[in-house]
């Protein structure tokens, strides 16, 4: 099944399921039925937004009127074919191991020269409000991987070291109800209210998870990305709030992207 088609299919079945609630409820099915047939023919809607980020990629911007065509994702200045798939990684220039949304950030002030506390003050779009400019440039990015296998290096040390931290994370305990990402991830058919909890430390399930994000939200009618994943999930385990970009954020991306290799990248995926 063509990637348009799987998108048609889910959304079908969106369609259905929200269909007889409508009915069931004695309200007006004619409206919904008319504005998912929209939908559908719209295809996924991160299509738009990843087209959005592609325009803007080439677009000279920011002080120093420049576009992100130079910039290094890993694979050499330019090269944004297959890039998402194989970070985080270690990048000389800065020392670190960066996570996708880290590097767009870097070259954003590098190249474009614009202020880097004004570029990450508000990276999420909220309710209702267009896609931001970084989750467009990343739904562009992303999109440039699907279907390339996941290949998050350890070779560096930096980068070993980044993915033990990110383990440790992953199973650190805290917070007012004792949580780690660990006590909702690491079990077989958990669920939360009607939401599935994939069972992170098994290959299968840990592929599918970094493969399908980012992630076009139907039930946010937005796309959302890994950095925002994440953000979200401390929100669940009540742990303080994930800072954009955090050197714990990078770390568990690392840890997810390793355990993830070999898995083959689907994204953006269309999510509840
Ligand atoms: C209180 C339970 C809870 C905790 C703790 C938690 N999560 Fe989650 N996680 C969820 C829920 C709920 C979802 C979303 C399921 C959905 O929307 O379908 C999710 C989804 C995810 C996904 C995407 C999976 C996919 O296949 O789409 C990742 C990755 C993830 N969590 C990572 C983490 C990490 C890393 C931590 C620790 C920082 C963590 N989670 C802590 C509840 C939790």
């Amino acid at each position: 099944m063509g990637r348009k088609n799987f998108a048609r299919a889910a959304l079908l079945s969106l369609a259905l399921g929200a269909t007889s609630l409508a009915s069931a409820q004695g309200q007006n099915t004619q409206a919904e039925i008319e504005r998912y047939r929209q939908m559908l023919q719209d295809g996924n809607p991160a299509e738009l937004v990843s087209a959005r980020g592609e325009l803007m990629w080439a677009q000279k911007r920011g002080p120093k009127n420049v576009s992100l065509e130079q910039c290094d994702l890993g694979l050499g200045p330019g090269k944004v074919k297959g890039a998402y798939a194989q970070l985080p990684r270690y990048f000389a220039d800065t020392d670190q191991v960066m996570d996708f949304e880290s590097r767009l950030v870097h070259c954003m002030v590098s190249l474009q020269g614009f202020d880097r506390a004004a570029v990450i003050r508000a990276p999420f779009s909220r309710e209702g409000e267009p896609q931001t400019e970084l989750e467009s440039l990343t739904a562009y990015v992303v999109e440039e991987s699907r279907g390339m296998p996941i290949a998050v290096s350890q070779r560096h040390a930096k980068e070993r070291e980044s993915y033990k931290r990110g383990e440790k994370i992953f199973y650190f305990r805290g917070g007012p109800y004792d949580f780690s990402c660990a006590t909702c991830h690491s079990v077989d058919d958990q669920r939360i209210r009607l939401q599935d909890l994939p069972n992170l430390t098994k290959p299968e399930p840990a592929q599918r998870a970094f493969a399908t994000w980012p992630a076009y939200r139907v039930s946010q009618g937005a796309l959302r990305t890994m950095q925002w994943r994440l953000y979200d999930c401390f929100r669940q385990q009540r742990f303080p709030e994930l800072k954009y970009l955090a050197p714990a954020s990078v770390d568990l991306i690392t840890f997810l992207g390793v355990n993830a290799n070999g898995g083959k990248m689907d994204s953006p995926a269309i999510k509840r």
